[in-house]
């Protein structure tokens, strides 16, 4: 069983990347080969619409068909059994190389011919397991003021439309500075990131451990 871990934040040593973490070793814990990949380590565009997914003569066979760095990462994401995204929120979203991976990942592996319930065709047919997993600064009594539940469901909706399962876990509050005292900020107090970092942070990262376990388990 493989899962793979799609780290969509630049930074290779904080919250996404210690989420990741955790649920990869919750993945193995139930018996997944993991491999975690640093989106930003790579070189690719997003979707670029050259339709050579849905061509009748396609050989593409749900791997994006443009050729660049990312095009082996698609493969393996082709081959695992387990995908767990994670991602910081940037402005209400994912952050753009995350958005582009998934243009790429979910648009030639979804196909516009639909079954004979009328749902679209998957090319890759193998029941894969998903997860999104998000970091945020908001704390989480604000996450409907700010409607992330209703405008981040929309990842997890295709994500479904596409694979039939997605997951998805939110981490709110997030301690963003090794440092607080060298930045110029008073829309957060660091006594308070540092308490939530204290108290909660290591709940959302045993929810990952369960997150990727669950998933491990159910395959
Ligand atoms: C460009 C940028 C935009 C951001 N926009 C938001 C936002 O809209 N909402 C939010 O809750 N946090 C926002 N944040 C904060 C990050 O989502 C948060 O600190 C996250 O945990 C960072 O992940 P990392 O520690 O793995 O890099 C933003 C951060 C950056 C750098």
């Amino acid at each position: 069983m493989k899962a793979l871990f799609i780290n969509g934040s630049p930074r290779k040593n904080f919250n996404t990347v210690e989420a990741l973490e955790s649920a990869m070793k919750g993945a193995q814990a139930a018996g997944a080969e993991t491999e975690r990949i640093n989106l930003y380590d790579l070189q690719y565009k997003g979707c670029m619409s050259c339709f050579a997914c849905k061509l009748k003569i396609s050989k593409t066979e749900g791997v994006c068909a443009i050729k660049d760095a990312l095009r082996p990462v698609l493969e393996k994401c082709k081959e695992a059994d387990i995908l767990v995204l994670g991602s910081p929120i940037y402005y209400s979203s994912v952050t753009g190389m995350m958005r582009s991976f998934m243009e790429r990942l979910m648009f030639p592996a979804g196909s516009y011919i639909l079954d004979e319930n009328g749902k679209p065709n998957n090319y890759f047919k193998n029941g894969k397991k998903t997860a999104m997993i998000y970091t945020m600064n908001v704390p989480e009594e604000a996450l409907d003021a700010y409607n992330y539940p209703q405008i981040l469901k929309a990842n997890a909706d295709c994500m479904k439309m596409v694979f039939g399962h997605c997951e998805e876990l939110y981490i709110c509050n997030t301690y963003q500075f090794k440092d607080y005292s060298k930045y110029d900020i008073n829309m957060f107090k660091e006594e308070d990131k540092a308490r939530h970092r204290k108290d909660h942070f290591p709940i959302d990262l045993q929810n990952a451990f369960a997150l990727g376990k669950r998933l491990a388990e159910s395959t």
